[in-house]
């Protein structure tokens, strides 16, 4: 019993002045009290425990957060690091895809500077000759043919000089092109842009493989005039379109040639068409390869997504260009026909 409660209880059993029954009275409630009391204890140290047990709880959730905390934190760290590669490894992808489309022009420069230079090597050994015979004839004192010469010399010299500035002409459109884009718009018409680009395409393929071979059909809408665009950004979508277009009828054609079935007669056959509308541009690549299956087509804007045998291709070129296109406040639409072929289709505002 409680210590004071004892006290009291002795008191109580010791008292003269209480009768036999109230001491058995107080005794009782004596004994009530103590045993409420003993209970409240034994409240009081539960609660104590539970008290104790939340706090060791608390501590323990405490540190498993702050180690959560760290963990994201790391998680962060890694995270904005890959992402930071990925964005380098972007960054590199599209240099080299610059430094594909380059390699694809530079062959069909040499090829178009390549045919003046024949003409400046062939005229100058031919008036070389003449020049030698002109001597001969002084010799002989035959003015008549000396002058004759002379005029054929003069002829010639002069297609040397137009073949010259020709090759003049294209070493400085190769430099307009590796200038560091400006990314300036300039008043360009789009036909020679485009016509242009078209033979660079060609001719580039044509200088890889010899037996490449295709139809070029243009039509071109001469009433355009010049439009406002960045004319190195669009000649790489144009490029783009048509490299894709040769290589698909190529491939197409291949497979034929494997199969040797009737697909032997296959002529690969690339359309290029310029058309104003209204207060629009509108330029269509299409080719007869074997098109685009239906369920890639949805993907082939997307950066990455290529078709070609690893290594060949970066799959960039589409969503670069869709890109540029869209800077031009215009469209890239696709429309392919599975074994028919693809047709690739731009449209510009006229003002933009
Ligand atoms: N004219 C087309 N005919 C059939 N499929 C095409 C045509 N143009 C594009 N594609 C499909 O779209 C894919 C993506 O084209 P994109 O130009 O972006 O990359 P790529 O040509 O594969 O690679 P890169 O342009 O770097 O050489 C191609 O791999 C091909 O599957
Ligand atoms: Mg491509």
């Amino acid at each position: 019993m409680n210590q004071h409660l004892q006290h009291i209880h002795e008191y109580i059993e010791s008292s003269k002045h209480l009768s036999e029954d109230d001491k058995t009275m107080l005794l009782r409630y004596l004994k009530s009290a103590d045993k409420d009391l003993l209970i409240s204890d034994f409240k009081l140290e539960r609660t104590e425990k539970v008290k104790r047990t939340t706090a060791i709880l608390l501590e323990e959730t405490i540190e498993e957060l702050e180690q959560r905390r760290a963990a994201i934190e790391q998680t962060n760290t890694a995270l904005s690091k890959s992402l930071d590669e990925l964005k380098s490894a972007q960054a590199q992808l599209i240099q080299s895809e610059k430094m594909a489309s380059l390699g694809e022009l530079t062959a069909g420069i040499a090829h178009e500077i390549q045919n003046p230079l024949n003409f400046v090597n062939n005229f100058s050994e031919v008036s070389k000759e003449l020049l030698e015979e002109m001597l001969e004839e002084l010799k002989n004192g035959d003015t008549e043919e000396v002058n004759a010469i002379a005029n054929d010399v003069i002829q010639n010299l002069e297609k040397i000089l137009h073949h010259g500035q020709r090759a003049d002409g294209i070493v400085k459109g190769m430099l307009q092109h590796s200038r560091k884009n400006s990314g300036e718009k300039e008043a360009t018409d789009i036909n020679i842009l485009v016509d242009e680009y078209l033979r660079l395409a060609y001719h580039g393929l044509r200088a890889k493989d010899k037996s490449f071979n295709a139809n070029l059909e243009t039509n071109y809408d001469y009433s355009i005039g010049k439009i406002n665009i960045v004319p190195q950004d669009i000649g790489r979508v144009v490029l783009n379109l048509i490299t894709n277009a040769f290589y698909a009828c190529n491939e197409k054609k291949k497979q034929g040639e494997e199969k040797a079935s009737s697909l032997n007669e296959f002529q690969p056959t690339v359309n290029v068409i310029t058309k104003k509308e209204k207060s629009q541009i509108e330029i269509k690549v299409s080719d007869n390869g074997n098109g685009i299956e239906k369920h890639i087509i949805d993907k082939i804007f997307q950066p990455f997504f290529t078709t070609k045998p690893t290594g060949q291709g970066t799959g960039l070129g589409l969503s670069l260009s869709y890109d540029i296109i869209k800077a031009h406040g215009g469209t890239l639409k696709v429309n392919s026909e599975p074994d028919k072929g693809t047709t690739f289709t731009i449209n510009f505002p006229l003002n933009n």
